[in-house]
């Protein structure tokens, strides 16, 4: 296989195939997806949920992400790393690199920041330094307390329309990919078409260019509930291989997400 870039991801799109992504956090998982053949793997703040306990990512720091963005690095040969830029570290431009400079010296071949049209100079800037930036729409988790709880976004029509305005701006300042979580699959759909750069959805329909899940989720192991978007593959396989395989190959051909899985 070969190494996967974010070039690669452009072409999959224009090509019109599914890109499949998980979160890692460790090496030995890392190891595993990596050869599973799974096109990008993040390094998600969720890991203050899933691996800390925490009820929310905002307690998650930079050192935090540095130190699993090290670990992951270690078991990965050809997959895309992205690290995500936690809570308050993107909050000024100058903390935007100092901070994306940590994540990318760690082991990260892009950083992933939340939020719509604030950030467009911060991409900007960061793109000039030569760091990649994926962004994320939709329920951010970040802002949780904003959105008074962890609900789906973009269901009137003024905030769907925003949204579209939104991704079309941070693609322009330079954006790379675009991670949509928790909106309605014909949102995901609009934006997909809207922008040439790859969308990868989590609880965002069938139509994104690709798919994301928390790796506890795919496997059945969090720690709190399993949500709405996501599947068990553990429990179709009874093994992590088999399960990531069959994880990709349904991404790949178009039958995750089912209707089960949308939010309408
Ligand atoms: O932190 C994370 O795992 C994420 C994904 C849910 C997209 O941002």
């Amino acid at each position: 296989m070969k190494k996967i870039t974010t070039a690669t991801l452009r072409k999959m799109k224009q090509q019109g195939e599914k890109i499949s992504t998980i979160t890692a956090y460790d090496a030995s998982f890392a190891k595993i997806f990596d050869q599973a053949g799974i096109h990008a793997i993040l390094i998600g703040d969720s890991l203050g949920m899933v691996l800390q306990g925490q009820d929310d990512t905002l307690p998650v720091n930079i050192e935090h992400m540095a130190y699993h963005t090290q670990c992951v690095k270690r078991g990965v040969e050809n997959t895309l790393i992205i690290s995500d830029m936690p809570f308050m570290s993107y909050a000024t431009t100058e903390q935007a690199y100092t901070n994306a400079a940590k994540l990318m010296q760690a082991g990260a071949s892009m950083v992933k920041i939340e939020g719509g049209k604030w950030l467009v100079d911060t991409i900007k800037g960061l793109v000039e330094r030569g760091i990649p930036v994926c962004a994320h729409l939709g329920l951010t988790p970040q802002s949780v307390n904003v959105f008074g709880g962890f609900k789906v976004q973009g269901r009137e029509q003024s905030q769907a329309n925003e949204m579209i305005e939104h991704a079309k701006l941070l693609e322009a300042a330079g954006a790379q990919l675009l991670v949509l979580e928790c909106i309605p699959a014909n949102l995901g759909k609009a934006i997909s078409q809207a922008v040439s750069i790859p969308t990868i959805g989590i609880g965002a329909g069938k139509d994104t260019d690709g798919q994301i899940l928390v790796m506890h989720d795919a496997l059945g192991i969090s720690c709190s509930y399993m949500p709405k978007f996501s599947r068990n593959f553990l429990i179709d396989t009874g093994d992590i291989q088999k399960a990531v395989e069959l994880y990709i190959s349904e991404v790949t051909n178009g039958n995750f997400p089912s209707e089960d899985h949308i939010f309408n």
